[in-house]
């Protein structure tokens, strides 16, 4: 259960047996509310100077003291400089605060937004987001007993001015939304591949049409059918599966004339094929699916709250199947042809989802019609060697298409660094037998090598490609990301589509 979010303009603690901590919040040009001074302003003064605590964004003082004989629990979470409070500070801020509290036996926060700081009032949906998205762990698999040892908030209240309940209680209200659709897509990829495969994403994809009330269509494209689009390099990488392949088509309707496409790296688990990833290297790869959850993320969010948006069509893309060494697999040196009839060398097969993307990006342009494009793809190791766990490596043909991408990225807290299609390296891609090989010459640049294969399969359409093999899986908590899957994109995406409207 995902914490209760209560807004109001008041709240009674008398008579209640919760355990409650209240968190306020601290900047470093402005110190705490006069609401919290008034409590017991002289030892909390003392306490603030002792501690040193100067309301940094890196800074949390926790204090308890009696107030009327019970127990006050209070925590001052410092924000740096109101003036540049982003809603993405907030939201990091909030949601490690919550975290921390898996290991206390606090079931109740009081969120006192209402100090008369504008920024922290008005960005009451960063705050939503972060105490669903600071509360999360993934439990499915863990036994009644151990689930019992974390400790998780069930109600959080947000105090905000009466003038402003109402607004905030929507803003809240679609923070339940977002977040719910982030930790939909953070569940698929914690989930191992004895438990998710590609029919499993076929359920998902269905549910979210359920979900919709009909607004969300979803079509499935199975193995004949993909055949008979001419799908070589998708189906050449499910060729090795026990597991059917499954080519998932989302649909949702807005108001315009422009479609977009959003493709997800949808491989439920890569052992790379008959060239074996070594154990180690084999471990974590139930996540390269993590794409796909994205993308069905961002559906579950549309499905749900149905918000207007400016593309006439938005389809979702996920090019599913596993990726398994078999008497029938695909064999280094074996040539595949795409939907657009381009012949591809695969003299790596753990070099596979650029091939599933290559009919992913086809079909998107030539049978969808899509104008505008993202795929999302847990791609290349080289790049999370270039960019490390927290950044996603982007590549685009339109720089415009970027920069309005841009405006949401950061904000939601996915985080990207823009890396080069450099034009340089494509003779790379060149196969003495074929039109094209699968893998680049030698052990460098491999994430733009990736990233200049897929551009051989987009025409005309604006396209940005995400690289997020480093973020969608952390190795270390941060913020309001915790260890595992980050579901990265999903927030910003939904951003992006309900907000931009420059077409
Ligand atoms: N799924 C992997 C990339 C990956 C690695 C994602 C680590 C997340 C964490 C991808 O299919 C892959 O194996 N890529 C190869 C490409 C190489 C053979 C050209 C890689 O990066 O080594
Ligand atoms: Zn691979
Ligand atoms: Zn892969």
């Amino acid at each position: 259960m995902t914490p209760k979010i209560h807004v109001s303009s008041s709240f009674i603690t008398s008579g209640t047996k919760s355990q409650i901590m209240h968190l306020y919040f601290s900047f470093t040009d402005k110190k705490i509310s006069g609401q919290l001074k008034t409590e017991n302003e002289q030892y909390l003064n003392e306490k603030i100077k002792k501690e040193e605590f100067t309301g940094k964004e890196t800074e949390t003082l926790s204090i308890e003291f009696l107030k009327e004989g019970t127990l006050q629990r209070i925590t001052l979470i410092g924000l740096g400089r109101s003036t540049k409070l982003t809603a993405r500070v907030l939201k990091d801020r909030v949601g490690e605060v919550i975290r921390g509290l898996h290991t206390s036996k606090t079931d109740t926060v009081v969120i006192h937004a209402n100090d008369g700081i504008k920024a922290v009032e008005d960005n009451s949906e960063a705050i939503g987001e972060g105490i669903i998205l600071g509360d999360y762990v993934f439990e499915d698999f863990k036994a009644e007993e151990s689930r019992k040892k974390i400790n998780h908030v069930k109600n959080a209240y947000l105090l905000v001015s009466e003038s402003n309940a109402i607004r905030a209680k929507k803003k809240v209200e679609s923070a339940e939304k977002k977040s719910v659709a982030v930790l939909f897509a953070r569940n698929m990829i914690n989930t191992p591949a004895s438990h998710l495969h590609p029919g499993t994403l076929v359920e998902k994809a269905q549910e979210i049409g359920k979900l919709s009330k009909g607004r969300v269509k979803v079509e499935v494209l199975d193995k004949k059918m993909c055949e008979k689009l001419g799908m070589g390099a998708f189906l050449g990488v499910a060729e090795g599966s026990e597991r059917q392949p499954a080519f998932i088509v989302l649909r949702y309707e807005g108001k315009g004339s422009k479609k977009i496409a959003l493709i997800g790296k949808s491989i439920t688990f890569d052992s790379g094929g008959l060239s074996l990833k070594p154990s180690e290297a084999m471990m974590d790869m139930k996540i390269d699916m993590s794409g796909g959850a994205a993308v069905l993320g961002v559906f579950h969010y549309l499905a749900t709250e149905n918000p207007t948006v400016s593309f006439g069509e938005v389809f979702g893309i996920l090019p599913a199947c596993e990726n398994m060494p078999s008497g029938k697999a695909i064999k280094p040196g074996d040539i595949v042809r795409a939907m657009n009839g381009k012949t591809i060398e695969v003299l790596n097969t753990d070099a596979e989802g650029r091939l599933t993307l290559a009919d992913g990006l086809v079909y998107a342009e030539e049978q969808l019609k899509a104008d505008y494009c993202f795929d999302l793809a847990t791609l290349t190791g080289a790049c999370m060697v270039a960019l490390g766990n927290d950044l996603a490596g982007l590549f685009t043909n339109d720089e415009q298409f970027e920069k309005e991408y841009n405006k949401y990225a950061t904000e939601a807290g996915d985080e990207y660094w823009r890396l080069p299609l450099y034009e340089g390296y494509a003779k790379q891609m060149k196969s003495d037998i074929a039109d094209l090989k699968n893998i680049g010459g030698g052990r460098y640049g491999g994430a733009i090598t990736a990233g200049l294969f897929l551009k051989a399969f987009v025409k005309k359409m604006k396209w940005i490609h995400i690289d997020i093999a480093g973020p969608a899986y952390r190795e270390s908590e941060k913020g309001m990301l915790p260890k595992g899957a980050s579901g990265w994109g999903v927030a910003s995406i939904i951003n992006f589509l309900e907000q931009f409207s420059a077409l």
